[in-house]
C-alpha cells in the first residue's frame, strides 16, 4: 500500500522539532556548501533494492524468513578497507549459513555498514586531566583523537563518509555478484580463526552438510541452483545525522513518497525516539522499511503513538521492532509491548540486539558485554515471543570480522584480563568473528530445542 503521508510532512519538517544528537557546526556556510553537494551526488542505493527489502522484511514478519543484522557499532574511515570489509562479509555469511541449516529458513542479511558513521552519546562533552572537549560522535561528526582539532564537527566528514560508504557498498556488491557468496564454495569464506577453533567441527558439519544438500537437488534437478550463487547483502545505518539524512533523501519517479537513498534500513536509536522529536518526524514520511529501538524504557502508550505515527496504513515490511533490554529486564518489559501490538492486530517483524542492554564496565574501566548475558537475553526473547503467542523473526549483533577482545566469554573463554590485548573499538564492544559464529551456532540449538 502506498500512501503518502500526513499534509504537513515534507523532507524538512523536522527542522521545526527538536532534533537530540545534533552536531554543533561552527561555521555555517561550510554545512550548507556540503549538503548542497551532498544532494546533487547520485544515491548509494535505489528505490528498488528498498522494496524488495521491505517486501523479505514483510515475510520475515510471518515467520518464512529471519532477519540476521550486524556489524561495528561504529564504522570508521581508516577500517573503508579490502580486508575488513571482506571479513565482515564473510562472518556474516557463516552465520547465516548456520541459520539456514539450522533454522530451515531462508536468511535476510543486513549489515549495519556502509553509512554507520554517526553515534549518539550520553554526554555532549569528555573530560581527561581537567580538559573537557565535544564527545566523539563518529566519524561523519568528529574524530576520537582527544585534541580540540579532532573532536571540533567538521561538515566535510559527510563527503568523507558518503565516498566511504560508496566504496564500501561498490566492493561489497562486487564480491556478492562475483561468486564471493557462491553456496557452492563456503570454504571461501573460512576466517583463519575456523582452522583452530573448538566450534570448527560442528561449523564444518553443517557446511558438508549443506553441500551435500545442494549436490543431491542439483542432481535430482538436472540444474544449478542459481539462487544459491549470490547472496544479497542489504545496507542499515543509524538515521541519527538528520541534516546527512535529508541531502541523501530523494524523489523517484512514480512514487508517492520519498525514500532515504543512503541505505536500504534506517533505523532509529533509543535516545532519539521521541514522539514529538525531529527523528521521528523525519522518518514517517520515507518510504524505506524503518527499524525501531526498543528500550526498557518504552511504555505501551508510546509504543502505540509509534505504530500509528510511523506505520500509519499497517504496510507489511514497514516497521521492525528492534528491542534491547538487556538479560536482567527482558522478562518484564517486553511481554506488555507485545500484547500491546497484538491488541492492535497488527503483524510487525519483532528482532532481538542483545547487545546494547548488556553493556557493563570492568574494574580497569573498559565497556564490555559477557557472551552469557547477551545469549541470555537473546534465549530468553524466543522464550518469551512464544509464551505470549508471538515470533522472534531475526538479531541485530553489533560484530566484527576481526579478532578482537572486546566482549568477554565464549568457547575460548575470554575474560577481563584479555580486553587489553585486543580492544579496538572507539565506542561499543563487539563480539569477534569467532564469537559471533558461536551465537549463531547457539541460536540454532536454542531453536531446535524449542522444537522449532
Ligand atoms: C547502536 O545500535 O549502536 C545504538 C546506539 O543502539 P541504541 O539506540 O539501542 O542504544
Ligand atoms: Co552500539
Amino acid at each position: 500500500m502506498e500512501t503518502v503521508p500526513a499534509a504537513e510532512w515534507d523532507v524538512a519538517s523536522w527542522q521545526a522539532r527538536e532534533a537530540l544528537q545534533q552536531p554543533d557546526y561552527p561555521d555555517a556556510a561550510a554545512l550548507e556548501s556540503v549538503l548542497r553537494q551532498l544532494s546533487v551526488l547520485p544515491p548509494l542505493v535505489t528505490s528498488w533494492e528498498v522494496n524488495a527489502l521491505k517486501l523479505q522484511l514483510a515475510e520475515a514478519a510471518h515467520g518464512k524468513r529471519f532477519l540476521l543484522q550486524g556489524g561495528d557499532c561504529a564504522e570508521s574511515f581508516d577500517e573503508c578497507r579490502a580486508d575488513v570489509i571482506t571479513r565482515k562479509l564473510k562472518i556474516l555469511l557463516q552465520m547465516s549459513l548456520v541459520l539456514v541449516y539450522g533454522l530451515k529458513t531462508r536468511i535476510i542479511r543486513v549489515g549495519r555498514f556502509a553509512g554507520q558513521y554517526a553515534k549518539p552519546r550520553s554526554d555532549p562533552f569528555e573530560t581527561r586531566d581537567g580538559t573537557t572537549l565535544h564527545a566523539y560522535r563518529g566519524d561523519i561528526i568528529n574524530g576520537p583523537a582527544f585534541t580540540p582539532e579532532a573532536r571540533t564537527p567538521d561538515p566535510q566528514r559527510m563527503l568523507q563518509a558518503f565516498s566511504s560508504s560508496a566504496l564500501t557498498l561498490n566492493f561489497v556488491r562486487a564480491l556478492s555478484e562475483g561468486g564471493f557468496a557462491d553456496l557452492h564454495h563456503p570454504e571461501y569464506w573460512d576466517l583463519d580463526f575456523v582452522r583452530h577453533s573448538p566450534l570448527a567441527g560442528e561449523y564444518h558439519d553443517i557446511v558438508g552438510a549443506i553441500k551435500d544438500a545442494i549436490t543431491f537437488m542439483e542432481s535430482v534437478t538436472d540444474a544449478p541452483l542459481d539462487e544459491l550463487e549470490r547472496a544479497q547483502f542489504f545496507t542499515s545505518h543509524e538515521a541519527l545525522h538528520l541534516p546527512y539524512e535529508q541531502a541523501l533523501t530523494r524523489s523517484v519517479p512514480h512514487q508517492p513518497r520519498v525514500y532515504n537513498l543512503a541505505t536500504h534500513f534506517p533505523w532509529l536509536g533509543v535516545r532519539t525516539t521521541h514522539v514529538d522529536g525531529a527523528h521521528v518526524e523525519y522518518a514517517r514520511g520515507l518510504a524505506n522499511p524503518l527499524g525501531l529501538k526498543v528500550g526498557p524504557d518504552a511504555t505501551e502508550t508510546w509504543l502505540k503513538e509509534m505504530l500509528d505515527l510511523l506505520d500509519p496504513h499497517q504496510e507489511p515490511g514497514r516497521l521492525t521492532l528492534i528491542t534491547r533490554f538487556g538479560a536482567a529486564h527482558i522478562e518484564r518489559s517486553l511481554p506488555p509491548l507485545i500484547e500491546a501490538v497484538l491488541a492492535s492486530g497488527r503483524t510487525l517483524l519483532w528482532t532481538c540486539d542483545p547487545m546494547h542492554g548488556n553493556t557493563e564496565v570492568t574494574e580497569s574501566g573498559l565497556k564490555t558485554r559477557r557472551f552469557e548475558n547477551i545469549l541470555g537475553e537473546l534465549e530468553l526473547a524466543f522464550d518469551v515471543h512464544a509464551a505470549e503467542g508471538s515470533h522472534l523473526g531475526g538479531v541485530h549483533f553489533e560484530l566484527t570480522g576481526e579478532d578482537v577482545t572486546e566482549c568477554t566469554g565464549g568457547a575460548r573463554g575470554l575474560d577481563d584480563a584479555d580486553l587489553e590485548r585486543a580492544y579496538k573499538s572507539h565506542v561499543d564492544p563487539r563480539l569477534n568473528a569467532e564469537q559471533a559464529l558461536e551465537m549463531a551456532l547457539s541460536i540454532v540449538r536454542k531453536c531446535q530445542r524449542m522444537g522449532a
